[in-house]
């Protein structure tokens, strides 16, 4: 039975689900994994994670389809930008078979926390690592423990699918040969000071420039960036700074192949952001966010999409890829993994 939650006012927040999954790295190797009630972490004063933030997570989610089917979206995809995180951060690889049973087996154990069709709420899942053992000299733990909860979220924004602004931030997200490309947990605590500042001065979000020239756009705290051109290309930040977002890589695919648009993924200066006419944010979370203007020091760029609704081209890439996702429109082969 469906829980009693009223799904169509939830935000994105954490609600306490029955399982999770749980396996610990030890002696060179992973456990079998267990799914566990107790949401409780139990670990020793000087863990690693601890000490120093040897942490990593992903995100995906669980949607119920069209036809009440329970599906997610490229699990492999985060498994493998999970793998390319933790070498990045000297961790134990836990494999994508396993990481895939992981998601299977998490939110089978919490099916009626799946929301249904048509309520705008999703089944978030939260994969992460850290390190468990004790470390006091500054290297890698020797434990690690792997774990995925899930949690139902409605909009990572308020105001669903509203415009947000952003700022351009004196703060920088990523340095050069840092590790703004993978998914640590280091690369966000960085940016929290950054946030609640933006939201001190009204902004939603904070658009980061490259930290090397600061002339060319990045990321936000939590999502990648697309832009649509006068002509209706789609235009996004290439950088080896920014995480490779999976919602991303899949509208450039779905702007190409289902609706006959031309794509870019190239550097793109501060400076040309004024000639858009449409921009958004994508990612797990932010699903495909419209962003209404940006405020660099005083210079506000408003785009012509406004402050109303998605622009027209944002309209058709989410409604493109809301549609794969809910089983409406059929999806690229290996994008869904069938749950239940
Ligand atoms: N960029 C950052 C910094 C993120 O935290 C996320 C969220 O995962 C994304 C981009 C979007 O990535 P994805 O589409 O794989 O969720
Ligand atoms: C996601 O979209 O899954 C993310 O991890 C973004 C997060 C910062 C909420």
């Amino acid at each position: 039975m469906t829980k009693n939650i009223d799904w169509s006012n939830l935000g994105f927040g954490y609600i306490k689900t029955d399982y999770r999954y749980i396996s610990n790295f030890k002696d060179g190797k992973w456990d079998d994994g267990i799914l566990s009630t107790d949401d409780k972490v139990v670990l020793n004063e000087s863990a690693g994670v601890l000490q120093y933030a040897q942490t990593c997570f992903e995100g995906l989610k669980a949607y119920r389809t069209v036809d009440n089917k329970v599906v997610c979206f490229r699990p492999d995809m985060n498994a493998k930008r999970m793998a390319d995180t933790v070498k990045r951060l000297e961790m134990p690889v836990f494999e994508e078979e396993r990481f895939i049973d992981a998601v299977i087996k998490t939110v089978k154990a919490n099916i009626d926390y799946v929301p249904p069709y048509g309520s705008g709420a999703t089944l978030y899942l939260r994969p992460y690592m850290f390190a468990s053992n004790a470390v006091i000299g500054v290297k890698p733990a020797t434990e690690y423990q792997f774990r995925l909860f899930a949690t139902p979220v409605g909009p990572y924004f308020k105001g669903g699918v509203k415009p947000i602004v952003l700022r351009v931030p004196d703060f920088d997200r990523a340095a050069p040969r840092g590790t703004g490309h993978v998914k640590a947990g280091l690369n966000y605590a960085m940016s929290l000071h950054a946030i609640v500042d933006a939201h001190k001065q009204g902004y939603n979000e904070n658009m980061y420039l490259d930290s090397a020239t600061r002339t060319k756009v990045e990321e936000t705290g939590g999502a990648n960036i697309i832009f649509v051109t006068k002509d209706n290309t789609i235009v996004t930040p290439k950088s080896d700074t920014i995480l490779p977002s999976i919602t991303r890589r899949s509208l450039m695919y779905v702007a190409e192949k289902y609706l006959g648009l031309k794509t870019e993924e190239r550097e793109v200066l501060m400076s040309e952001v004024k000639d858009f006419k449409e921009c958004a944010l994508c990612g797990t979370a932010a699903v495909l966010s419209p962003v209404g203007r940006v405020v660099d020091h005083g210079n506000e760029i408003n785009f012509p999409s406004g402050m109303e609704k998605m622009g027209e081209i944002t309209q058709k890439l989410y409604d493109t890829l809301t549609g794969i996702q809910m089983g409406r429109l059929e999806a690229p082969e290996g994008w869904i993994t069938e749950i239940a």
